[in-house]
């Protein structure tokens, strides 16, 4: 018997400030635990520069990362670890595509479909990989055990 192979995955969920400031985060939450999700750490939080310049690393020579930097200081963030089995593929499933305009044609049950308005401002962030998750959940929450409790830690 492969143990690793049931073991459940963690990823990192975060409702932007679009989703926050439009009163998503509730009915964002619903979602993820009809879908099965634990939500296993949770917090709110105001990001400054330093931080987006640390957490989009990968994204900062875009043309695009001036205008990211100012969305994502823009108001607070509520981040959440998720887990479940395969969480990080079925998170980013259920989020749908970067661009929400393109989630409200193709992927009309999607969070981004719900509450997001463009490749900008799309409500929801997801990991995109193992490695990424295991970097994001580290970067805002530290090492966390594999059978962690809920602890909630509020802005
Ligand atoms: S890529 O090319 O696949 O690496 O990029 P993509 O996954 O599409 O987007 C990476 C993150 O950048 C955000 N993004 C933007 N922000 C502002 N303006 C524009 N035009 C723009 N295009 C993409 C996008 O929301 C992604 O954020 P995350 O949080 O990773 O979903």
């Amino acid at each position: 018997l492969n143990y690793a192979s049931v073991e459940k995955e963690k990823t990192l969920a975060m409702i932007k400030p679009d989703g926050v400031s439009g009163n998503y985060t509730t009915q964002i939450k619903s979602i993820i635990l009809e879908s099965g999700f634990n939500i296993v750490r949770e917090k709110m939080l105001q990001l400054n520069e330093e931080t987006v310049a640390h957490f989009y690393a990968e994204h900062s020579g875009r043309s695009f990362f001036p205008n990211l930097m100012k969305y994502m200081t823009s108001g607070p963030v509520y981040i959440m670890v998720l887990e479940k089995l395969n969480a990080i593929f079925d998170w980013r499933n259920l989020i749908g595509p970067t661009d929400s305009r393109k989630a409200k044609v193709s992927h009309q049950n999607s969070i981004r479909a719900i509450c997001g308005l463009d490749s900008e401002r799309n409500c929801v962030h997801g990991s995109d990989s193992p490695q990424s998750a295991a970097r994001e959940i580290s970067f805002f929450f530290g090492e966390i055990s594999g059978d962690a409790g809920s602890i909630h830690d509020e802005l």
